[in-house]
């Protein structure tokens, strides 16, 4: 393998994974309703979903972004979610927010769907990055401004099915 540095081990993610699964348990009455966001966050959507003792709806969604551009305008939907979520408890999964270009224009694209609640969660934030305003429910960890890896997140397609987080040297 290159030379990549542990960041977060595999056991201090799925901790992270238990704890806000129990919040999210904790902070809603009935169904959830888990929006995965492609590619990236599939391997902390299932996890989690998995830790939640509730019942459960997984949607996916997949969005591109193109470039180095920095308005969420360049921002277009490749995949688009198969239910409707109007009137439903709905939480947005992200593996990492950077500047908060995808998730700002997620929430605007989402809110015009009419759910009855939705709330964003990210296992990861580089708060350094941030050039949108968005207002996260729940966060794993904050990281610094390193270009991370694994557990779903990808250089080029690749180290995605890395159990841990870790950055290129
Ligand atoms: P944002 O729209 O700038 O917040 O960027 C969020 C998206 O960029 C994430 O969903 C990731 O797909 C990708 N991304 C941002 N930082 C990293 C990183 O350090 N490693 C891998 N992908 C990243
Ligand atoms: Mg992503």
């Amino acid at each position: 393998m290159d030379n990549i540095k542990v960041l977060i081990e595999e056991e201090k993610i799925q901790e992270k994974v238990r704890e806000i699964a129990k919040k999210i348990e904790n902070d809603y009455e009935g169904e959830i309703t888990l929006i995965c966001i492609l590619k990236g966050s599939t391997f902390f959507t299932v996890d989690l979903a998995k830790r939640i003792n509730k019942k459960v709806k997984l949607e996916f969604i997949q969005v591109s972004s193109y470039g180095s551009s920095t308005t969420s305008s360049d921002i277009t939907l490749k995949l688009d979610l198969k239910e409707s979520i109007e009137g439903k408890d709905v939480i947005i999964v992200e593996d990492i927010i950077d500047t908060g270009r995808t998730l700002s224009y997620l929430i605007e694209h989402l809110k015009g769907r009419n759910p009855k609640s939705l709330r964003l969660c990210t296992l990861l934030d580089k708060p350094e990055r941030r050039l949108y305003d968005v207002n996260v429910d729940y966060i794993g960890f904050e990281i610094p401004d390193k270009f991370v890896v694994g557990y779903g997140l990808d250089y080029n397609e690749m180290y995605r099915n890395l159990p841990y987080i870790g950055y290129i040297e």
